[in-house]
């Protein structure tokens, strides 16, 4: 469930109508719900907290989904860790009030400097993807005179289906040990003086719809908790990732949270682990629209009708990149009348088309749209190609909006480069 609906004619987001939020802050905007957010942190949190099996979970946002700070403000207060892949992510999250024991630190390729960061920052836990990187944690924390909190990331090489680009549990892929390295490098840990190894990790992609591979993969993942503590090593934590998918357009369904922590409750019934999860598109995804305004309606005499719209490709990446459906949505629909579209921006690619044979209430130039489901991956990976202002963000809570992102002037964008002095 999420609050963005029809009131009155016009779609709204909570209290606030979306042509209001258009006229004030400008056209293509990103607008989230607060109560979406807090709603679905809750749902996923409750669904899990209600088995015994489970007990208290850590479930740390993963920051990549949607990272402006008053976003991770609105998770923190309901009591949101986070998951973080970088020292902005990490500095993100404490600037929005995370306290430090529930930030986990992930990535394939931490430097020397973000390890560093994080060791000072106390983080609860750094995922370690590779024999490198334990060395190389190993050293930094040596040099701090600290222990370095690790879990293991294993690649559990199972295949979570969905899309290529954000699958990531095969062996092939680039994340975590095998097996056989996490239980070598587990008990090598366990004997330095500045590692202590907590658990164990797996994430094994995005947009899952299927709980068969979660459950095959977190089955290997308990069968490792136990093989290591049959080795006499302490294994606390068992973090379990993100990955659970969500409704989008004409997609197949994904399973309930429901589902999902009934799934994890049959798995490690009886194990004895503190659970972690690392869930971002479940949080975010439905909790934020992208808004945009269309510029004209481009008849073609070939027969094509294109929708040009205000926002483009480097506003909301995902249908370019992932072949990604969101639902569009007039924010003031005229009545029952449809017409096929191709909906493109004004980026100069073929690839900013937003969809093609598209059935759209009509529309005219000067109406509102909303991409809806754009809450995850939609700003956070927005860019400022063709020189398009970064796209703005707003948080709307009740009856209140703010603009939480502003929108850089050409003055500010220009501002930030600087001259060489021999061109
Ligand atoms: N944990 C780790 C280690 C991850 O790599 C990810 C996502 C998550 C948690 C959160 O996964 P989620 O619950 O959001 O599925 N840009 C793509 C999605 C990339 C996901 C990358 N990793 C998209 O727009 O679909």
């Amino acid at each position: 469930m999420n609050h963005f609906e029809l009131r009155d004619g016009e779609l709204h987001c909570e209290g606030v109508p979306l042509s209001r939020i258009a006229a004030s802050v400008g056209t293509p905007v990103y607008v989230y719900s607060a109560a979406t957010l807090r709603r679905h942190f809750n749902v996923f949190r409750d669904a899990l907290r209600s088995h015994p099996q489970i007990g208290e979970p850590l479930v740390a946002y993963a920051v990549k989904a949607n990272s402006n700070v008053q976003v991770l403000k609105v998770l923190a207060a309901e009591g949101a860790g986070a998951d973080t892949v970088s020292e902005g992510e990490v500095r993100r999250a404490l600037a929005a009030g995370v306290p430090a024991d529930k930030i986990v630190f992930s990535g394939v390729g931490k430097t020397r400097r973000e390890i560093a960061f994080a060791l000072a920052t106390g983080v609860a836990e750094i995922n370690v993807e590779s024999e490198p990187e334990v060395k190389l944690i190993a050293e930094v924390a040596a040099e701090l005179g600290v222990k370095a909190k690790i879990a293991f990331r294993v690649n559990p090489d199972v295949s979570a289906g969905g899309h290529a680009k954000i699958s990531t549990g095969k062996a092939e892929n680039k994340f975590g040990v095998s097996f056989a390295e996490a239980a070598r490098l587990y008990a090598n840990a366990s004997n330095h003086a500045h590692l202590e190894p907590i658990g164990v990790a797996c994430h094994i992609g995005s947009q899952i719809t299927d709980l068969a591979p979660m459950e095959a993969a977190f089955r290997k993942m308990r069968g490792l908790v136990e093989s290591l503590r049959a080795e006499g090593l302490t294994v606390e934590r068992l973090d379990l990732g993100g990955g659970l998918g969500v409704p989008y357009f004409n997609q197949p369904e994904p399973p309930t949270p429901a589902d999902f922590a009934a799934m994890v409750a049959r798995v490690v019934d009886g194990l004895d682990v503190q659970l972690a999860f690392e869930p971002g598109r479940v949080i975010a995804a439905n909790a934020g629209i992208l808004l945009a305004e269309v510029i004209h309606v481009h008849e073609r005499p070939e027969g094509r009708r294109f929708l040009v719209l205000d926002a483009a490709m480097n506003d909301l990446i995902r249908p370019a990149m992932y072949d990604a459906y969101h639902d569009i949505r007039p924010v003031k629909p005229r009545g029952s009348e449809t017409a096929v579209y191709d909906v493109v921006g004004p980026v100069c690619e073929t690839g900013d088309t937003f969809t093609r044979d598209r059935p759209l209430p009509v529309l005219a130039g000067g109406d509102l749209i909303a991409f809806m489901s754009a809450g995850a991956y939609g700003s956070t990976m927005a860019s400022e190609y063709n020189t398009r202002p970064l796209v703005p963000e707003v948080l709307v809570d009740g009856d209140k909006f703010a603009v939480i992102r502003a929108r850089p002037t050409y003055d500010e964008m220009l501002a930030r480069e600087m001259s060489a002095e021999w061109v």
